[in-house]
């Protein structure tokens, strides 16, 4: 049974407080989790509690420490660790809000993920067996190597250029492609005079032209280092397009330009006809703009992943209205932007019923916590994205899946 649940507040990669939780048992086991943290944050995402003092920017996160160490702590007492449902039912009524403001997304997140582990660690299994069927998959990587939009300053619009090992013959084997390619983007920015200092996620942040430019850089890596664009590492991105989306004006400021909906549509038709390795777009419309969204499920969708990461933020709820409008064809997911486990699971679980992929990803705010691996294991989402293989919080999510392949074996 929960014994004690103690907080505290640590910082994330990006010197940002965020909450870890100790969840203690009654049979003396821990389990311990910490919480990450986004910069292009959806607007309908469960509420992260921050302080709002002087103190760290305002950032401070002592106030969800508190009811975790208070609040949830009493209602939880002496429960079982075994039931997660009923542990995230309970702090979900606790709350009482639809959106977590009351007790922080942060501070339910961090209790729910520790409890988690608490009850795998009682039980002496992985994370990944205690939370997972019968069918535990590796997933297929999505690496961020270069970084723009909000996650660094280098300039370029879309957020994230992503690189994945389709063709593979372990998860092991991917990374070994993914390094590869890595180091001679790196090898070849120098050469043109970039710098090679990385962004918030591990990947590179050059003043590169604009997102051609970028994808040009990834092809000729991609061959330099002896891969075929397409056939054996495929390129994905994402624009974050909420980001440069104006409300008022319903336009998209992208590349020095002001696109409307349909024009924005036009670009990324003519991107993926001019590098036919792009597999997978997320975010290519703002979470405000369905109707472009649809449009592009619609004239797209046949050929190419299209992934909801804003517009659905991982809401059961939300996601049922995209499912019904027919927009996108995958759904991003992040366990802190619905703020438990249990509705993050209720959400693979549509998402599978309704045909939709799922990739598990990260936050561009990170700890070394490599829960999400696991995790991904566990309901076998098909799909990841952690960053790039640089910086040791994006890294220790690719290490985590290469330890549970090593004990899965064949
Ligand atoms: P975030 O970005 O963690 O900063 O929200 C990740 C994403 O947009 O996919
Ligand atoms: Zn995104």
């Amino acid at each position: 049974l929960i014994e004690n649940i103690h907080a505290r507040e640590i910082f994330d990669s990006r010197g940002n407080p965020t909450v870890e939780v100790d969840v203690i048992l009654t049979d003396g086991v821990l389990g311990r989790a910490a919480v990450p943290s986004g910069a292009s944050t959806g607007d309908r995402e469960a509420v992260e509690l921050r302080d709002g003092t002087e103190r760290l920017q305002g950032k401070g996160v002592l106030k969800a420490v508190d009811n975790v160490n208070t609040a949830i702590n009493e209602a939880l007492h002496h429960l079982s660790p075994f039931n997660q449902a009923m542990i995230d039912g309970k702090m979900i009524e606790l709350d009482g809000t639809n959106n977590k403001q009351r007790l922080g997304a942060n501070a339910i997140l961090g209790v729910s993920m520790a409890v988690a582990r608490a009850a795998a660690n009682s039980k002496h299994v992985p994370l990944y067996r205690y939370l997972g069927g019968i069918d535990l998959q590796l997933p297929q990587p999505f690496f961020n190597v270069i970084n723009g939009g909000v996650h660094a300053d280098s300039g370029i619009d879309v957020q994230e250029f992503l690189i994945t090992p389709v063709k593979r013959t372990s998860f092991r084997d991917g990374v070994e492609k993914i390094a590869n390619v890595y180091h001679t983007l790196k090898k070849n920015l120098a050469k043109q005079g970039f710098e090679t200092a990385v962004g918030d996620e591990g990947g590179f942040a050059p003043k590169l032209a604009n997102t051609e430019a970028a994808i040009e850089m990834l092809y000729q890596s991609i061959r330099d280092a002896g891969y075929q664009p397409g056939a054996e590492i495929a390129i994905a991105i994402d624009p974050a397009s909420s980001e440069f989306y104006d409300d008022d004006s319903a336009l998209y400021h992208f590349e020095d330009k002001d696109l409307t909906s349909a024009e924005l549509l036009e670009y990324y038709t003519k991107l993926v006809a001019k590098y036919p390795a792009i597999v997978s777009i997320e975010d290519g419309f703002s979470e405000h703009d369905w109707a472009g969204f649809k449009k592009q499920t619609d004239t797209m969708g046949q050929n190419i992943q299209l992934v909801g990461d804003d517009i659905f933020v991982t809401n059961p709820a939300i996601f049922t209205e995209g499912i019904k409008a027919g927009v996108a064809n995958a759904i991003l997911i992040k366990l802190n932007q619905i703020g438990t486990v249990t509705e993050t699971i209720e959400t693979i679980k549509l998402a599978r019923a309704n045909g939709y992929k799922t990739m598990l990803s990260h936050r561009s705010g990170e700890t070394v916590d490599s829960f999400i691996a696991d995790f991904a294991v566990a309901m076998n989402v098909g799909q990841i994205k952690s960053g790039s293989i640089a910086r040791g919080e994006r890294v220790e999510k690719y290490n985590q899946f290469m330890r549970i392949e090593e004990e899965l074996g064949d």
